[in-house]
């Protein structure tokens, strides 16, 4: 089959988000200038680079009171956060942060979770996460929206300082079957990470000498 994305699909779904799978989650916690703490989940959410390590996430739609969600609110506002990656073991607790409460309300608390503190930014980070990325913010990119009430945006950021559970961490490389890192499918579907192999590229011996 085959659609032009200004029709529609003729599928019982919207197929876009099972397409592009699995994502990984940005569990982003933020804080206002006020100290209030929030705490939500995003699979539009990737790195770009890694010298220095860059991450973006799409923080789309508004807030059920109005205003952008308040991931966004509180980085336009203090311009740190930090991405607490997600594992199959704390998949219960992301979910249930995921729920759009009133503004007021915390998260972290919602799900019982442990607000850490950070190193360099002011955003706590979830201690229940094995890997902690704290951020600084590079830019919010305006980005194509069909609904003017649904605002699409891009959050860049510049990773400044990374936690790492010494539990996942085996012979100085991440253990992927300790780590068990949660990704979204399309739908209400995850998937864990579970098998690994290994691909060596045709440039191998260049390629690391690159990225040591
Ligand atoms: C697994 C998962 C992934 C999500 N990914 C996104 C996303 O990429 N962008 C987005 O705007 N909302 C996403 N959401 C929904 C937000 O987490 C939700 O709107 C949340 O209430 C926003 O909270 P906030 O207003 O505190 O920022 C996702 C939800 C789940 C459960």
């Amino acid at each position: 089959m085959y659609y032009n994305t200004s029709d529609h699909h003729g599928l019982k779904h919207n197929p876009f988000k099972a397409l592009i799978a699995p994502r990984p989650i940005g569990w982003v916690s933020s804080q206002n200038k006020a100290g209030e703490l929030n705490l939500a989940p995003f699979s539009f959410f990737n790195a770009m680079s890694d010298g220095p390590p860059t991450v973006v996430m799409g923080v789309n739609g508004s807030h059920s009171e109005g205003g952008y969600k308040d991931t966004l609110e509180n980085i336009r506002e203090t311009g740190e956060y930090v991405v607490n990656m997600v594992t199959y073991e704390i998949r219960d607790a992301m979910n249930a942060t995921s729920e759009m409460v009133e503004r007021a309300v915390n998260e972290f608390e919602l799900a019982k979770l442990t607000a850490a503190k950070s190193n360099v930014v002011s955003a706590p980070r979830v201690a229940e996460s094995p890997v902690n990325l704290e951020c600084t913010l590079i830019d919010i990119i305006n980005l194509p929206s069909n609904n003017p009430e649904h605002p699409n945006t891009m959050v860049v950021g510049q990773v400044v300082g990374i936690h790492i559970s010494d539990d996942i961490i085996k012979d100085g490389m991440i253990d992927m079957k300790k780590y068990h890192p949660l990704a979204r499918l399309g739908y209400r579907d995850y998937t864990a990470v579970k098998d690994v192999f290994s691909l060596a590229r045709p440039d191998q011996e260049a390629q690391d000498k690159i990225h040591k």
